[in-house]
């Protein structure tokens, strides 16, 4: 049942950014692995936490028409060990990949289109989140911004 419910939620995204994989996306960069926790958070925690600051900053932003470019570092998303060996299945790197288009995207816009494409890359977070690691998903619908 989630399979189905994330195969249209990833075939709508797909239709409504105009998907381009590039292949360069995958086994790129190397995650950044500074700690604050001494509890040793993941990789992808910690990248995790990377990206939300982006968006945070990148919604802040939106306000004075400006754009905040992001780190070549997220490009580590696929490659990112998580805490857990089980938590990525087959559709992960559909998600993380859409979420990179995302922000080509988002770094692409112009001033008209730039509250959607931002929404864009927050609706790219809940795709991947809905099908892999709910507990965040009413902290990130939080960064979403209601489009003029
Ligand atoms: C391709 C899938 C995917 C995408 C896209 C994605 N996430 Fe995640 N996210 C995960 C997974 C899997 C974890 C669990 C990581 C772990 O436990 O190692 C996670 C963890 C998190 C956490 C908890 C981090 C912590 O402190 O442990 C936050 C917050 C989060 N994501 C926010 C976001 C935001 C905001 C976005 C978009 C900017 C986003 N995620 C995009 C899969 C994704």
């Amino acid at each position: 049942m989630n399979k189905i419910i994330a195969i249209i939620v990833v075939g709508v995204f797909i239709s409504i950014t105009s998907y381009n994989y590039n292949p360069d996306w995958s086994n790129t960069a190397s995650a950044d692995t500074t700690d604050i926790n001494p509890n040793k958070s993941s990789e992808l925690s910690l990248l995790m936490r990377k990206m939300y600051d982006h968006a945070a900053e990148a919604r802040q932003a939106l306000a004075s028409n400006k754009k905040v470019s992001y780190p070549k570092s997220f490009l580590a998303i696929n490659t990112a060990t998580p805490t857990d060996d089980h938590t990525k299945n087959e559709y992960y790197t559909t998600f993380a990949d859409l979420y990179l288009q995302a922000l080509e995207n988002y770094e692409s816009s112009s001033d008209v289109n730039r509250v959607k494409s931002y929404n864009n890359i927050v609706n790219a977070c809940l795709a991947c989140h809905s099908s892999h690691c709910p507990g965040p998903v009413p902290k990130i619908k939080k960064l979403l911004i209601a489009d003029k």
